[in-house]
C-alpha cells in the first residue's frame, strides 16, 4: 500500500520531499531524479534550491523527466524542456548533460519515445520520480486508457487537459495536440514514486487514484501496483480519501526510523 503523508500545508509537504531527496543526494552525489511538470512539484524545487544554497551539491545527480509537448518552436518558454531547465536544471546547478527531456520535435517523433527507453534504461532509471497527478487522473500526460504496461510514447491529449493547461498559453490553440510521456510501465520502473496532489481540485482524482479500483480508466490508480509509493497531500486534496483517519493514525505513529 502507498504510504499516504497529510501535511498542514503544501509548503510543509514539498519540504519533507526535498528533504528527503537532499538526503539521497548528500548519500549518493549521482542519484537520478525523475522530475515532473505542473505546478504541484513547483514548491519542492523551490524548497531544494534553499538545500542547495544550504550546501547540498546537486551537479553531479541526473535527471528524466516524465513528458513533453510535441511541435512547439525550439525554446518555447512552455515547453517542459524549457521548463525543466528554468525550475531544476538551472535552480539546482545540475549539469545540463545529465538532464534528460524526451524530445518532441516533429521531425524523428515516431522513434522519440523508443530514443527515451533506451536513454533511461542505458543509464540505470530513476532512484526516486515526483509525479503530480491531473484532473483526468493523468500520470505523466498518461490519459485514462493508457496501459500500465505502456513504455515512453507520442500520445494525445484530452480536450479537458488541453484546457487545464490553457492557462500556461496565449489561447487553448497553442496547446500542442499531441506529447510524448513516459508510459505507466516506464514511471512504474522507478525505485521509488512519491505523488504530490494539493488543493481540493485534486481530491476525487487522488481519492480514486489511492482507494479506487486500479483501472487503466484511473491511470494514477497505477501507483497501487507499485512497491515503495509515497503520497504527499495537503489537507484540501485528501479530503476525499476513505481511510483518511487511518492514514493520519499510521503518520502519527510512524517509527522515527523510517523516513518516507
Ligand atoms: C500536466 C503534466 C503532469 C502534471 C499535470 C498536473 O498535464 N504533464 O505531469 O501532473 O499537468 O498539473 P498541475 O500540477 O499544474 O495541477
Amino acid at each position: 500500500m502507498a504510504e499516504v503523508l497529510v501535511l498542514d500545508t503544501k509548503e510543509a509537504g514539498a519540504a519533507l520531499v526535498a528533504d528527503h531527496i537532499a538526503s539521497l543526494v548528500r548519500d549518493n552525489p549521482r542519484a537520478t531524479l525523475g522530475v515532473a511538470t505542473g505546478s504541484t512539484p513547483l514548491p519542492v524545487y523551490q524548497a531544494l534550491g534553499e538545500r542547495r544554497a544550504a550546501g547540498v551539491d546537486f551537479s553531479q545527480a541526473s535527471a528524466f523527466a516524465l513528458d513533453e509537448y510535441v511541435g512547439l518552436p525550439d525554446g518555447h518558454v512552455e515547453s517542459y524542456r524549457a521548463v525543466i531547465d528554468r525550475e531544476v536544471t538551472q535552480r539546482l546547478g545540475m549539469d545540463p548533460e545529465r538532464v534528460h527531456v524526451p524530445d518532441g520535435s516533429q521531425v524523428g517523433i515516431e522513434s522519440a519515445g523508443e530514443r527515451y527507453e533506451q536513454a533511461m534504461i542505458a543509464h540505470g532509471g530513476v532512484d526516486i520520480q515526483l509525479l503530480g497527478i491531473g484532473s483526468t487522473g493523468h500520470l505523466g500526460f498518461n490519459e485514462p486508457g493508457s496501459s500500465f504496461a505502456s513504455l515512453t510514447r507520442v500520445k494525445t491529449l484530452t480536450e479537458q487537459t488541453r484546457r487545464d493547461n490553457a492557462r500556461f498559453f496565449a489561447s487553448l490553440d497553442e496547446v500542442p495536440m499531441h506529447c510524448v510521456t513516459q508510459g505507466l510501465g516506464t514511471i512504474l520502473r522507478a525505485r521509488h514514486l512519491v505523488l504530490l496532489a494539493f488543493g481540493e481540485g485534486k481530491a476525487a482524482a487522488v481519492a480514486a487514484a489511492v482507494e479506487g479500483p486500479v483501472s487503466a480508466s484511473m491511470p494514477g490508480s497505477a501507483i497501487q501496483l507499485h512497491p515503495k509509493v509515497t503520497v504527499v497531500l495537503d489537507p484540501a486534496a485528501a479530503s476525499a480519501l476513505r481511510h483518511r483517519d487511518y492514514y493520519r493514525w499510521a503518520q502519527d505513529n510512524k517509527p522515527d526510523w523510517q523516513g518516507i
